[in-house]
């Protein structure tokens, strides 16, 4: 007879920090005996891991849960949890059991590591849970299991929580005060991934320049050192990134390191947020546009391969139409890679959120779509100078209907070519032939060598919604419908 296995879907919002924690929470469902599927109609467990970051993400959150509601009425059963940075708000458990009342499990960020009690609790007694935790048990999760499913890519988390308090951003509230890791925990971490076959490891923090772990000696050990360390495992071919640097604490021993290193790639993702001063000052950042282009200009000067990505944020509370001018120069300044612009929005309970000089949104929509033009321009001249250039790629994926290879530059940066899957996982030289706007495409350097390439078992995202994408999802839905149906109907015959 086949086995009747129960099946979990989790939906992820957020920054890189919630998809490794989605990793981590499949990782309990999975030894808890539950396999993933594509869509909630299939599922008997649906966890969203929430993000709080801005007011559009929230919003994309309800409408999801929302469209959950329809499900759950034809799957009484199907356990719906919400965790993640929303649920740590402030009074948001008990918003979001009221307006939803079909929620089962509503958890934070700090009791990650207690949701297999919550499951099982739930499983148990079949009574709501509403459990946010106040303290930073965090650190717990350095022993949970993890399922991976980056492709070549690990995450692996050096510190959590934020102490930097940007007047506009909701992080330090829901993720709490910074909390370093042991520098051998990760060490051991990297090296086992290492030997598992990742190819890419991205150290993880909100301002990971401040990492203070404590070292073999007992010592506390700075950014500087751990990256050294991480970068001395020779005997495997490899790339390590870092996400987030804070301009305020990049310092010149850092630059140092990265520029004389190994594996450590020269794409650096520095977040500007503004090119005003009276902005940065305003946003409590700790730095000025001089400080901020002086780390550009040493980057560059110790490392002329180097990369910059960055985060801006437009219509921050009394931004004028000077200090927007003034983000336009810093990006010519820096002329980045990449740019992720954002409009400001307010965050519950955040100093700006009471700022007077609240920017109108027809201003800040305009600013953005200036950014984006500028930014566009930006990006399409550095591209256009990659044509006929060769780069160190590596191979992240095969899409099998395209029979294309994606991979990555050290700048970070997406490149497609022709190739066989048997190449993932494989650093190539591959050449710069054509080139669309933002896009380029290039020509594997040593053709011959591919087929001297074997298969590497990489795990890889499935694509998953709260919407039926299988076939017969629909119909399961309509006959649990149809059975819930006759059992109510046998209930009330019995009562
Ligand atoms: N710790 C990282 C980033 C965290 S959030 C850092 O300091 O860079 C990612 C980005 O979201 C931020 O860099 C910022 O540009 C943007 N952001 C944060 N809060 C925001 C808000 N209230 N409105 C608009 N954008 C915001
Ligand atoms: Fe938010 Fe600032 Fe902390 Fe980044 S450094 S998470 S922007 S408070
Ligand atoms: Fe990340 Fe969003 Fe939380 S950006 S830290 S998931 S608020």
């Amino acid at each position: 007879m086949e086995k009747n296995t129960k099946k979990y879907l989790i939906l992820t919002y957020g920054c890189q920090m919630n998809v490794h924690e989605s990793e981590k929470l499949a990782g309990i469902l999975e030894s808890n005996g539950y396999e993933v599927c594509t869509d909630a109609t299939l599922a008997d467990i649906v966890v969203f891991n929430t993000c709080a970051i801005r007011e559009n993400a929230e919003e994309k959150i309800f409408g999801n849960i929302g469209e959950l509601k329809n499900i759950k009425l034809a799957k009484p059963d199907m356990i719906i949890a919400i965790g993640g940075c929303m649920s740590q708000q402030k009074n948001y458990a008990d918003e979001i059991m009221q307006k939803f009342p079909y929620v089962d499990i509503v958890f934070g960020t700090h009791n990650l590591a207690d949701f297999e009690n919550l499951l099982k609790e739930r499983e148990k007694s079949g009574k709501k849970i509403s459990r946010i935790c106040e303290d930073e048990t965090i650190s717990l999760r350095d022993q949970m299991l993890i399922s991976r499913t980056s492709g070549v890519n690990a995450w692996v988390n050096i510190m959590y929580g934020c102490n930097n308090f940007c007047t506009y951003c909701i992080v330090p509230y829901v993720r709490g005060r910074e909390i370093s890791r042991p520098v051998q925990d990760i060490l051991k971490e990297v090296e086992s991934l290492l030997k598992e076959g990742y190819k890419q490891i991205t150290l993880l923090g909100q301002n990971v320049n401040s990492y203070s772990g404590v070292d073999s000696d007992g010592n506390v050990s700075s950014f500087a050192s751990l990256l050294k360390a991480v970068d001395s495992f020779d005997e495997y071919k490899y790339r390590i990134r870092f996400m987030t640097s804070h301009p305020k604490d990049l310092s010149s021993e850092v630059i140092d390191i990265i520029s004389k290193s190994k594996h450590i790639c020269h794409g650096i993702h520095l977040p500007v947020q503004s090119g005003s001063d009276n902005m940065l000052k305003a946003m409590n950042r700790h730095y000025d546009i001089n400080r901020y282009k002086s780390v550009v200009t040493e980057i560059r000067e110790k490392m002329p391969d180097s990369e910059l990505t960055t985060d801006i944020i437009v219509g921050f509370p009394g931004e004028t139409e000077a200090d927007f001018e003034k983000t336009l120069a810093i990006m010519r300044f820096a002329r980045y890679m990449q740019i992720f612009g954002f409009i400001y929005s307010k965050r519950k309970g955040t100093p700006a959120e009471k700022m007077e000089n609240q920017v109108d949104a027809k201003t800040k929509k305009e600013r953005l779509s200036r950014l984006l033009a500028l930014k566009n321009e930006i990006i399409n001249e550095k591209t256009a100078k990659m044509l006929g250039q060769t780069y160190e790629v590596l191979v992240e994926s095969y899409d099998k209907e395209k029979d294309v290879l994606f991979g990555s530059l050290d700048s970070g940066k997406t490149i497609s070519f022709k190739g066989t899957e048997n190449c993932v996982g494989e650093f190539l030289d591959v050449k710069v032939t054509e080139v669309r706007k933002s896009v380029i495409y290039g020509e594997i350097v040593q053709k011959d060598k591919i087929e001297t390439y074997s298969k590497k078992n990489f795990k890889y995202p499935i694509e998953v919604s709260i919407l039926p994408k299988e076939k017969n999802a629909m119909k399961i839905l309509r006959e649990n419908k149809r059975n819930k149906k006759i059992n109510d109907n046998k209930k009330s015959k019995e009562n």
